[in-house]
């Protein structure tokens, strides 16, 4: 199936942007205890009515006009289907859109978290115009970073200037690095 969690996380974020959301979170829940995963994306985007609601989660369904399939929403909830996770999506037109899917961290079907350092590092630098506010949640602590953050902290300079790029790797490398747990 797909590679890793990473990949899930841009897709949904990209259809966030493609909304024209301004503000986006990203929450991971990470717990041993209840043996869970959750991903989940929320936006003030244009939503979506409950005809599109429907038709999102079916492949052949897209509403980029060059393409004919449309697989991110698909591929996720089939991925948390088959490891005995849920799959939820809300949504009101012209309100935003929330995605939740959870996956049970032990099943042999469920994906690595993947490079989450290095998504989250490019997707604050090159999504100029959004808002972008994620949170890690797991056994070992915490970790939260936003758009807003970064930007106070890089001043005048674009978040892609090499000074700010570095202290933003860092930043979120060691905030995250400790935090995520091996694969069980
Ligand atoms: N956050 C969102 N806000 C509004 N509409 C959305 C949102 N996410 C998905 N959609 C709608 O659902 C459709 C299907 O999304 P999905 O991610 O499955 O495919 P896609 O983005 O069209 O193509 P792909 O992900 O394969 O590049 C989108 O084309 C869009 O119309
Ligand atoms: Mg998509």
């Amino acid at each position: 199936m797909v590679e890793d969690l990473c990949f899930h996380l841009v897709d949904l974020v990209q259809n966030s942007v493609a909304a024209g959301a301004r503000v986006i979170r990203v929450q991971i829940r990470e717990s041993r205890a209840s043996d869970t995963l959750e991903l989940e994306v929320a936006d003030d985007g244009r939503g979506m009515d409950d005809r599109t609601l429907l038709q999102a989660q079916d492949p052949f369904f897209t509403s980029k006009g060059y393409k004919k399939v449309g697989l991110g929403i698909p591929l996720l909830k089939a991925t948390t289907e088959a490891c005995r996770g849920d799959f939820a999506i809300a949504s009101r037109p012209g309100r935003g859109t929330r995605i939740r899917a959870s996956m049970q961290r032990s099943h042999l079907d469920c994906p690595p978290l993947g490079d989450l350092e290095g998504t989250l590092l490019s997707l604050l630098v090159s999504l100029d115009a959004v808002d972008l506010r994620f949170s890690f949640q797991g056994g070992r602590g915490s970790f939260a970073v936003a758009s807003a953050e970064a930007r106070a902290h890089a001043g005048d300079l674009p978040l892609s200037h090499p000074d700010v790029y570095r202290f933003l790797k860092e930043f979120i490398r060691s905030g995250l690095g400790g935090l995520l747990a091996p694969a069980p």
